[in-house]
């Protein structure tokens, strides 16, 4: 969008509105995709989609009936892990804890909420490693002297204070947030930003479009820099790639006594690791599809990359 040496605040008037025109598609193809969410009736029809997935529904639920049956009656195979943690937890005041039926819905919900966006999101990081070998190679330096434990892992208790792979990991979620928009219905008539906003109105917020406001200065490029020290403790900027408020991800906040930023510790241990073992680089003559489109979450239309991995010695 920006030509070199172009004023970002010259061009910004015509690249936000080419931003918002972005967004509308997103939100649009991101939208019109799951439209049982806005038609939930169609859900009731006869169709061959709806029978596929009453199916393969049943057949998750029924793997996570015995999943948790056996973690019920066996006490040899309690774990460290989410589900013992979703089995184990009672309410503070009643001491009421979640039957199996909660127990599987909650599951199930991770399961949807935490696959996609994890993967896709930690496929970004490496993208834009793959395109900046500076910042690659500064995030492997802060990497390499690490101790390893066995198997070659980076220890838990390291990867919390690696401040140049959060960067890294907020730049890239800055850029690219798997979740392309966040809808809201108004529950009363509101005023919102000096619009006004009647009851029931669908209201759709872009973490992209947020991410990429002036304020960041030169917002589309890739500096992982500017969530360190001073500069990344400027509170002007905007960036809600896990959203924000009582509906937020809760794979980033602290449900459950899950560990603090479950999903960004999720995210830190793959790339801390692999990129601790292993380099990586594009495959030399080969010209690949970056184009993004949303499907739920924001992935790379043609949905394959290759790239070449190596094991560092
Ligand atoms: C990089 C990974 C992830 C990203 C970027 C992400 C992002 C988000 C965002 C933006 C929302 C809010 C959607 C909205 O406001 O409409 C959300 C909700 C949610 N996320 Fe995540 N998520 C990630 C990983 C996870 C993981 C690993 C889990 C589960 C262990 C999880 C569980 C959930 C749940 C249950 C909700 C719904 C919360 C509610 O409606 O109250 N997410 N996530």
């Amino acid at each position: 969008m920006f030509e070199e040496d172009q004023d970002v605040h010259e061009v910004l008037p015509k690249y936000q509105s080419d931003l918002l025109k972005y967004n509308a598609k997103t939100i649009l193809t991101s939208y019109s995709l799951p439209i049982f969410l806005q038609a939930p009736w169609i859900r009731t029809l006869p169709l061959r989609m709806n029978s596929e997935a009453r199916r393969k529904y049943l057949y998750t639920r029924d793997v996570m009936q015995k999943v948790v049956s056996e973690r019920r009656t066996d006490t040899g195979k309690r774990r460290h892990d989410l589900l013992q943690i979703l089995i184990d937890s009672a309410d503070p005041e009643t001491g009421e804890k979640l039957d199996d039926e909660d127990v599987i819905s909650n599951v199930l919900l991770f399961l949807a909420a935490g696959s996609d966006t994890s993967s896709n999101t930690a496929f970004f990081v490496l993208l834009r490693l793959l395109r900046d070998p500076r910042v690659l190679r500064a995030l492997q330096e802060e990497l390499d002297p690490l101790p390893r434990q066995e198997g070659g892992l980076i220890p838990y208790t390291r990867l919390k204070d690696l401040p140049y792979l959060d960067a890294v990991i907020k730049e890239s979620t800055r850029l690219d947030p798997v979740v392309g928009a966040l809808a809201r219905q108004a529950d009363a008539d509101m005023v919102l930003a000096g619009y006004h906003i009647p009851k029931n109105t669908i209201v759709v917020a872009s973490p992209m479009a947020a991410a990429l406001g002036s304020e960041w200065g030169d917002p589309l490029v890739f500096r992982p820099e500017r969530h360190l020290g001073a500069e990344g403790k400027n509170e002007d900027r905007i960036m809600v790639p896990w959203s924000l408020g009582t509906r937020n991800c809760i794979g980033k906040t602290t449900p459950f006594r899950l560990p603090q930023n479950f999903a960004l510790m999720e995210i830190k241990m793959v790339i801390g690791n692999f990129l601790r073992h292993y380099s990586i680089e594009d495959v030399p003559g080969l010209v690949q599809n970056e184009e993004r489109r949303a499907f739920v979450t924001i992935r790379l239309k043609d949905e394959k990359y290759t790239m070449r991995i190596r094991k560092r010695t």
